[in-house]
């Protein structure tokens, strides 16, 4: 049988590409061809996509859900969802799980940043329960990838024992930074192949020249499943392109066998919607091409790019090679986090105030202080005690699982907002996004009030 493909260019190709702006009506252009095609699932759904409708493009997150799970009759939908929320709302897990799958996910793809398994529990058996409740519903666990003297092979292999055990159906190796090298994919998924039963999937990004390479020799280890992105919204930041690696693997046992015809169709639509964000200038011809800098710096793009903006905002720009430097260091005192959001940005701040300070750890971001008292979880490895105490001094440290503080508030939201709340969706946006789903809700609302007929005198 062939590998497996998710198409990715409606998440994370425009996530990557431009902020994530694609409107509901640009998502379903191509949508019906793309259905027809063969993919294993198409992405479609995932925090940043929730918060861009509500904050940028005035749509409603759930109504896009749906609109797409009507047109998209044969093929799995799937959503990226963050495992844990650290933003005060317990049942999170639970709630947004039941609401996706109900309005159409089948496949929630669970992450953490630290890797935390307690982190990601919750969420799988939630998917679990909902998944018997509404007749689909798989839950995936997703490894954020980072290299570091603790992230070894047999660091993942033990942590895909853990995802086997609290009962995830398929496990991704998640490399945001594109990092990944094609040998350590190779190692990777033949012994994390050998150690568990589950299907491996690969999710990567090409900022670094590398996933053509990365991609070929993972398919050689046996990897099952692997996430590209269709041609317009491929490349550079984004995910490698459908097409060429459909073209690359035809004639040989790993042949996917989509239909190339309904996706030339899909992807002949798609310019239209890569030019008008190229002409806007929110597409970067800069994220179209290479940066061999994130192998050199072992950093994601858009951390570089961050750290970049942080200190052109001090006129400080000539102290990046420094600031570069330091970002290694600060990973190591706070026992290797993998450099995805929201630790990529908590890290750069932190190097970046290190070096501007002349000293280091003088100040700290209140996102680094949480992280020290354990409130985003466990460390991959041990954090620097001295570090800790400068920063936080002896405040106590938490070891339970963080989410375990969190109050319930979805029964207090929906009183406190009803009659503004028009469904348990829209609580639920009100739960995740406060304000920026309240205004959205509010003119929503509004714009629903009929205008009363003029009557003639
Ligand atoms: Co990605």
């Amino acid at each position: 049988m062939g590998v497996k493909i998710v198409e990715t260019a409606l998440r994370d190709g425009h996530q990557s590409l431009f902020a994530t702006r694609m409107t509901t009506d640009e998502v379903l252009l191509g949508l019906k061809e793309l259905d027809k095609a063969g993919y294993h699932a198409i992405e479609i759904w995932g925090g940043a996509t929730f918060d861009s409708c509500l904050r940028f493009l005035n749509e409603d997150p759930w109504e896009r859900l749906r609109k797409v799970r009507k047109v998209c009759k044969n093929t799995k939908l799937q959503m990226l969802f963050r495992g844990q929320n650290i933003l005060g709302y317990r049942h999170y897990a639970d709630d947004v799980v039941e609401k996706s799958i109900e309005n159409g996910i089948d496949i929630i793809r669970i992450f953490d940043a630290l890797n935390d398994i307690r982190n990601l529990e919750c969420a799988v058996k939630a998917t679990k329960k909902y998944a018997k409740k509404f007749g689909r519903g798989e839950a995936q666990i997703a490894l954020s990838y980072t290299t570091s003297p603790v992230h070894t092979v047999e660091y993942y292999v033990e942590l895909a024992k853990q995802v086997e055990a609290i009962g995830a159906d398929s496990i991704c190796i998640k490399d945001m930074a594109g990092v990944l090298l094609p040998q350590t994919a190779y190692d990777l998924i033949t012994a994390i192949k050998k150690n568990t039963k589950l299907p491996v999937e690969l999710h990567s990004h090409c900022t670094g020249g590398l996933m053509g390479m990365t991609y070929m020799r993972a398919i050689e280890a046996g990897v099952d499943i692997i996430d590209t992105a269709l041609s317009p919204l491929a490349g550079g930041t984004s995910q490698p392109c459908t097409e060429s690696v459909c073209y690359a693997l035809q004639g040989t046992e790993y042949d996917p066998k989509l239909d190339m015809e309904q996706i030339n169709i899909a992807a002949k639509k798609m310019e239209s919607v890569r030019d008008k964000y190229l002409k806007s200038g929110l597409l970067k011809p800069k994220s179209l091409t290479v940066n061999p800098n994130i192998l050199k710096y072992q950093v994601p793009g858009g951390m570089l790019s961050n750290l970049m903006n942080q200190l052109d905002a001090f006129g400080k720009l000539d102290k990046l090679d420094e600031v570069l430097q330091e970002v290694p260091n600060v990973r190591k005192d706070l026992g290797y986090p993998p450099l995805v959001t929201p630790l990529s940005q908590m890290v750069g701040t932190q190097a970046v105030q290190n070096v501007l300070n002349g000293e280091r750890y003088k100040t700290s971001p209140k996102e680094i202080k949480e992280y020290l008292h354990g409130k985003y979880g466990k460390s991959p490895a041990p954090v620097d005690e001295d570090v800790r105490k400068k920063i936080i001094g002896d405040d106590p440290v938490i070891t339970y699982r963080p989410a375990d503080d969190l109050a319930p508030e979805f029964e207090n939201l929906k009183k406190q907002y009803k009659g503004i709340a028009k469904s348990d969706e829209d609580v639920l946006s009100i739960a995740l996004f406060g304000d920026v789903a309240l205004k959205f809700i509010n003119q929503r609302n509004e714009d629903a009030i009929p205008t009363k007929i003029k009557v003639e005198a």
